[in-house]
């Protein structure tokens, strides 16, 4: 889903994620968790967290399924430096499996496996790629239900002048749909639509028990703030046991 076009535009249009000041909670986070590594990030896109996280000194690996967003990757860092295996988070293998210390997926993405079964999946395998004591990261949005009026599918998600945001959801198949519209010069505007399957933090709890995972901590953001009922979205780590 993500082509050569999305690839060649990722790293502009999230440039406002991308800041040093942005990241350095996230990669504190995850260079702690990281310890002497390796760590490996499902979904690695063009790196805009390997990158800064490996140059930290962390050894970096990934799994991606768009070849397009990993040559972005490679054209900032040589192929060796962030190794990164082309295929599904869900069920593809990296070199040194049962030896990460830390696999994080962040940016919502575990939302683009659209089923179930698929996410189920994607924190088994992340468990399988864990040495023991090891913990599995995820950065999620908690689903905004909240904010529809009764009776309405669409909620307004985000608005300035250069980008706005309609979400959809179909609440019998946990499926939303986020809506872009981006302004440009010439006076037209760029339409891109992201599907996801959204799950509730206690769904993910037990996606994490299937798969031998424990929470050990859930926060708001990576400033490490406190998680409540009013998060928009969490960051979670689960640890697999030193003992299976
Ligand atoms: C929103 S980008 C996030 C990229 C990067 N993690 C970041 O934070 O900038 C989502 C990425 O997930 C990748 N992706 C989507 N589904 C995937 C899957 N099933 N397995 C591996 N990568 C996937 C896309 O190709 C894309 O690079």
């Amino acid at each position: 889903m993500y082509d050569e076009t999305d690839a060649e535009r990722y790293d502009e249009d999230n440039a406002d994620v991308s800041t040093e000041e942005v990241l350095a909670p996230m990669l504190d986070v995850l260079a702690e968790l990281a310890g002497d590594g390796p760590a490996l990030e499902f979904a690695s896109g063009t790196g805009r967290v390997a990158v800064p996280l490996a140059a930290r000194g962390v050894k970096v690996e990934g799994i991606e399924l768009s070849p397009h967003m990993t040559a972005k990757l490679h054209q900032k860092v040589p192929t060796e430096s962030i190794p990164v295996v082309e295929g599904d988070m869900a069920t593809a293998t990296a070199p040194h499996v049962g030896e990460y210390s830390v696999v994080f997926l962040v940016f919502n993405t575990i939302s683009n496996l659209r089923t179930q079964a698929e996410q189920v999946e994607c924190f088994r395998n992340a468990a399988r790629h864990l040495r023991p004591g090891g913990h599995f990261v995820i950065e999620l949005w908690v689903p905004q239900l909240h904010r529809m009026a009764p009776g309405m599918r669409l909620a307004p998600m985000h608005f300035d002048e250069g980008h706005l945001v309609f979400d959809t959801y179909d609440v019998a198949t946990q499926q939303c749909a986020s809506h872009h519209y981006r302004p440009a010069a010439d006076g037209s505007t760029r339409y891109g639509v992201g599907r996801f399957r959204y799950a509730w933090p206690a769904e993910c709890d037990l996606m994490a028990q299937l798969a031998g995972l424990q929470l050990e901590s859930r926060w708001a953001d990576w400033d490490r703030s406190p998680f409540t009922g009013d998060s928009p979205s969490h960051v979670s780590i689960w640890r697999k046991a030193e003992r299976q």
